[in-house]
């Protein structure tokens, strides 16, 4: 298990997170649950931030509250004196609602609608980035009728491969995100933006792709960042006084994976900050304020969900289900990137694994699998299993599929623990449900 002061076991054998055993927080507040660790969270948007500020200069963190989005979530990126990147105008409303400045926010979206481009501009979000013309024609327009002059990135996509899941990479050539630099497309949506009287282009931004480990791929995007923002100077005297790279770190999910401290998060910032350095002397380019838009690394390994286990069904010779409480609805991953996934059980920590599972959440479908080859010890009815790492992605990535309830989400920190998100009821699954009069 990938443990720290703040996930441990406890002297009960209990898992213990934020100072919170897991077997008194499933009791308080039922399974399925998510549940987050505050000082980890803090302590990675702290490392981003201050590593730019230290070793760069001119450089905003925005928080990809893609990752995980609620308002508490935009309140500590707040306090953190983070920005933050929204990917919709409903990601967008729940940082409003936090009072999140909307100057810290960067809005992104390959098909961003007419109306969330109308609200980005009526919140005055700092940054808009452009990811197809008509979106660009757009924006002018709304912003002619405004009377103001927008500042906006340009999406590029460098052509850098990633390794990573094919669903995760953003910058491939058929990726439908941003535009290719090697085309020339990029080049050419510089000289859309540039006559448009009411944008401002500021730079350029990029995101190769996530759960990435490669320092290299990072680096390297950088560097076809920085050679294209050298040729568009060429090209159109343009220069960039931005560069926005994303985020993509890696986290720790198995130990297939590599395992990073804070301390190493920084490493990985440092080398992009040595090739931006690099970049810049080597096109004779300003060093332009930088931006990185990291997600799972903050809040992933933060995050772990509590379930109960149900029904344990052995198929001898074939495997062993182990039924929970929750499913596909909570944590759809295994089911869309055959995710995988370190359980254990929270009620006895201290048991060593001894057997591989496959465990099945409650939804009518037999894809409905949280992991295959887990490994557990012997699991009971009521024994309360915990899925680690599971803080990106699921819960913003959850349905009511089956019409289950979205878990709630709670804040642990010192021995507390807070809702975050409360818990779904019957009545809230029909709130929008309409009867017409004529089946009535
Ligand atoms: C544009 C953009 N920025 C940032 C992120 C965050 O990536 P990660 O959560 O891997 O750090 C993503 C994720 O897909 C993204 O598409």
């Amino acid at each position: 298990m990938n443990t720290r002061k703040t996930l441990c076991v406890n002297r009960e054998g209990h898992l213990e997170i934020g100072g919170c055993d897991c077997t008194a927080l499933a009791k308080t507040f039922g399974t399925p649950l998510y549940v987050f660790d505050e000082d980890y969270i803090r302590g990675m948007m702290k490392i981003y931030r201050d590593t730019i500020a230290g070793e760069y200069g001119d450089g905003l963190v925005l928080y990809a509250s893609k990752a995980f989005a609620c308002e508490a979530m935009y309140a500590i990126a707040k306090q953190e004196k983070i920005g933050a990147d929204v990917v919709s105008g409903g990601e967008l409303y729940t940082a409003m609602q936090a009072g999140f400045p909307a100057k810290d926010i960067c809005m992104h979206g390959n098909n961003k609608l007419p109306r969330e481009i109308d609200y980005a501009l009526d919140c005055g979000v700092g940054l808009l980035v452009v990811d197809n013309p008509a979106e660009a024609d757009y924006l002018d327009r709304a912003c002619g009728e405004r009377g103001m002059v927008q500042d906006v990135l340009l999406r590029i996509n460098p052509g850098v491969e990633a390794h990573t899941h094919k669903f995760v990479q953003t910058a491939t050539p058929d990726s439908k995100f941003g535009f290719s630099v090697q085309s020339g497309a990029a080049a050419e949506m510089v000289g859309h933006i540039l006559p448009k009287k009411h944008l401002r282009l500021r730079g350029f931004h990029c995101h190769i792709g996530s759960q990435i480990f490669e320092k290299q791929s990072f680096c390297l995007a950088a560097e076809k960042c920085l050679a294209f923002a050298a040729d568009m100077k060429k090209e159109y005297g343009f220069e960039a006084d931005t560069l926005n790279l994303g985020g993509g770190f890696g986290i720790w999910y198995t130990d297939e994976d590599e395992k990073f401290t804070a301390e190493g998060y920084a490493d990985y910032l440092r080398a992009l900050i040595g090739a931006v350095k690099e970049g810049c002397a080597k096109y004779g380019l300003k060093q332009p304020r930088l931006m990185i838009e990291p997600g799972r690394s903050v809040v992933g390994e933060a995050g772990i969900t509590l379930y109960t286990v149900g029904a344990i069904k052995d198929i001898p010779g074939i495997r062993k289900y182990v039924a929970v409480d929750g499913g596909m609805f909570d944590n759809p991953r295994f089911c869309l990137y055959g995710s995988k996934y370190t359980a254990l059980l929270a009620n006895r920590a201290d048991e060593r694994p001894t057997e591989l599972v496959s465990v099945a959440g409650k939804c009518c479908e037999s894809g409905d699998l949280i992991g295959v080859g887990m490994n557990l010890p012997e699991a009971h009815t009521g024994d309360i299993l915990a899925v680690l790492s599971t803080g990106a992605y699921n819960y913003s990535m959850a349905s009511n599929y089956n019409r289950n309830f979205i878990p709630p989400a709670v804040l642990v920190k010192d021995g507390k623990a807070d809702y975050i998100v409360k818990p779904q009821s019957y009545a809230d699954l029909v709130r929008n449900d309409v009867v017409p009069e004529r089946l009535k």
